[in-house]
């Protein structure tokens, strides 16, 4: 049955040009052939949801009522995966190296400022914000520590924002990190962890468009920008590195995703770890 049903969906290669130059456009993420099939399979989910004929009906959609479609069909086009903890190591530097660090080079100003630039859903942002925890809970009443978190789709944030996930999220987690940092649900949300409110004080998470401008004045002691740049172009990965820098403090670090690097950019980087890139003082 959804076999004929999907038969009845073409995506021309005209379609596909424009759906591509129009994600490129508005999101900077780049949309080649390989990526035809998830193109196909994500929007005619968009096609069923709009009750829409077919692909010339969503693109003449989009032509004529862009500001309104471009949130619903950046949210449809977007890869969300993420995982607490993922790329543990980056963790790991912050808790054994720059945490430490930071507690004896900021006990004047008692500022922290640390920014997860592609949140997603939240594990990563949450992570953060548990590693920080453990870390300063000690000044945290005294120490002004902050953590923004931003992405572009807004269903992810709505999501991330709740913070609240399904139990299979959080069991590769320590027993002690699941009972200190998660609530168990009960009754009907038995099946559900909700992260707890001295963690989730910690985060604000914000809507942002990485080509946009930053309305945020930094300067910020960690940036992650993990597993995002990859959907980018050369040109526009350079761009934002050079921001990046802009945006760190001097000493301040960038976390890139495990299958990234800074391409020319890494000249202006100490390359402290794996995928682990400090501004110089
Ligand atoms: C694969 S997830 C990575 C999540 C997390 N950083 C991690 O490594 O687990 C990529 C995220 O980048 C976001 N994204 C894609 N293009 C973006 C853009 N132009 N501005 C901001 N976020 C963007 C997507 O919405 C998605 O949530």
């Amino acid at each position: 049955m959804s076999e004929v049903r999907e038969a009845a969906y073409q995506l021309s290669s005209k379609n596909f040009k424009f759906i591509c130059e129009y994600v490129y456009n508005a999101a900077g993420i780049v949309l080649g052939e390989a990526k035809r099939e998830m193109v196909y399979r994500r929007l005619t989910r968009v096609i069923r949801e709009r009750k829409l004929a077919d692909f010339d009906a969503y693109c003449d959609l989009l032509r004529s009522q862009p500001e309104q479609e471009k949130t619903y069909f950046i949210n449809a086009i977007t890869t969300n995966l993420t995982s607490f903890y993922r790329e543990q190591h980056h963790f790991d530097y912050l808790t054994e190296h720059e945490f430490p660090k930071l507690l004896d080079e900021r006990r004047d100003t008692k500022r922290i400022r640390l920014w997860s630039s592609a949140s997603s859903t939240g594990e990563e942002p949450y992570s953060l914000a548990i590693t920080t925890h453990q870390s300063f809970s000690h000044v945290l009443n005294r120490w002004d520590v902050k953590i923004l978190a931003t992405d572009i789709d807004s269903n992810v944030l709505a999501t991330a924002d709740q913070g609240v996930y399904t139990t299979n999220r959080i069991e590769g987690l320590t027993q002690s990190i699941q009972q200190r940092y998660f609530k168990k649900g009960t009754g009907a949300n038995a099946s559900k962890v909700k992260v707890t409110d001295d963690i989730r004080s910690l985060v604000t998470f914000k809507q942002l468009n990485l080509l946009h401008e930053w309305p945020m004045s930094g300067p910020f002691d960690v940036i992650f920008c993990r597993n995002v740049i990859i959907y980018f172009d050369k040109a526009t990965q350079q761009d934002l590195f050079a921001r990046y820098y802009d945006m760190l403090a001097p000493g301040g670090l960038l976390m890139l995703g495990h299958s990234e690097n800074l391409g020319e950019y890494q000249r202006y980087f100490e390359n402290v770890g794996r995928t682990i890139f400090r501004k110089p003082v």
